[in-house]
């Protein structure tokens, strides 16, 4: 069994709450991990000082286990760099490329589209933040830089690291915009949503995790992408939609299944402590594994 713990939406700043983090640090030692997915948002501002205890907190959480971490849209200087997404300013593309980033890099890592590979699974990590650019623009004046999008190129990225992984180990594609509409948001994060599962599906693809939409879900889009399955973590932060809890998702995998379960964060009552608690576990057949064995996806 492969164990991986999906977290998402920390937003360190004020939206963050200290006991649930120490809930979540606690929890993860618990549980044992082979690796930790971190699904974007790591700060609320984008501010240096957010970023380093950003960083803090993942290098605690790496004593349990190796993690896999890619921005979010909060994680992004995005204003400073409209020209050059827009295309107006060829010449200081690179220099602006570079400022939208610079944060995250500096105190949290140069790869925007990591991968991590662990018995069992390989975790591509892609970079779905880009700000305000052509790929994300869409009729929403609202979506203006909150919604993010899927290049070509970095589905590439995502193909070699597959390509290098053990055949055996399930595919996994981390982003951070959610491709499915939250039931509390009715929104996608995606503007290239058809287009990216399906790619993710044809690069072997059997699970995809992301966040965004601070509401947990656990879907799987049988018809179309042929029993994709998209892990959605909710926030460990306030920044909660009404009516819902803080919460991260379990992902595990065995030979013939994978599962997901979503920690919802109960509030002190009833004589028990303040924590996590599992909810409803959904078990989906391997697709993959489906196809070798001869039966029908
Ligand atoms: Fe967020
Ligand atoms: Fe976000």
């Amino acid at each position: 069994m492969t164990k991986i713990v999906h977290i998402s939406d920390l937003h360190f700043g004020r939206p963050s709450v200290e006991e649930r983090l120490d809930s979540l640090l606690r929890q993860v030692r618990e549980i044992s991990p082979e690796a930790i997915a971190v699904s974007g948002d790591l700060t609320q501002r984008c501010s240096n000082r957010e970023f380093r205890r950003a960083k803090e907190y993942l290098e605690t959480l790496s004593e349990t286990a190796p993690y896999l971490v890619i921005p979010g849209n909060h994680d992004i200087r995005w204003l400073g760099a409209v020209a050059r997404n827009l295309g107006f300013a060829g010449m200081f593309r690179e220099k602006a490329h570079r400022f939208k980033y610079s944060r995250y890099m500096r105190h949290i890592s140069e790869d925007l589209s990591p991968s991590l590979e662990v018995p069992g699974a390989v975790i591509a990590g892609l970079n779905t933040a880009h700000g305000i650019t052509r790929g994300s623009l869409t009729r929403r004046l609202k979506d203006l830089g909150v919604i993010g999008h899927v290049r070509s190129e970095d589905v590439r990225t995502v193909n070699r690291a597959f390509k290098a992984a053990d055949p055996e180990a399930v595919r996994i594609v981390m982003i951070h915009h959610n491709p499915i509409k939250g039931d509390a948001s009715g929104r996608h994060g995606l503007a290239n949503t058809k287009k990216a599962l399906r790619s993710f599906v044809s690069l072997g693809a059997e699970l995809v995790l992301c966040g965004h939409d601070h509401q947990e879900a656990v879907h799987t889009t049988e018809e179309s992408y042929q029993g994709l399955i998209i892990s959605t973590a909710g926030t460990i932060s306030n920044r909660l939609r009404p009516g819902r809890s803080s919460s991260f998702n379990l992902v595990e995998i065995d030979s013939g299944e994978i599962h997901v379960v979503p920690y919802l964060w109960r509030e002190e009552g009833s004589g028990a402590d303040p924590a996590f608690v599992p909810s409803e576990r959904r078990s989906f057949p391997r697709r993959n594994r489906r196809r070798t064995s001869g039966q029908s996806a």
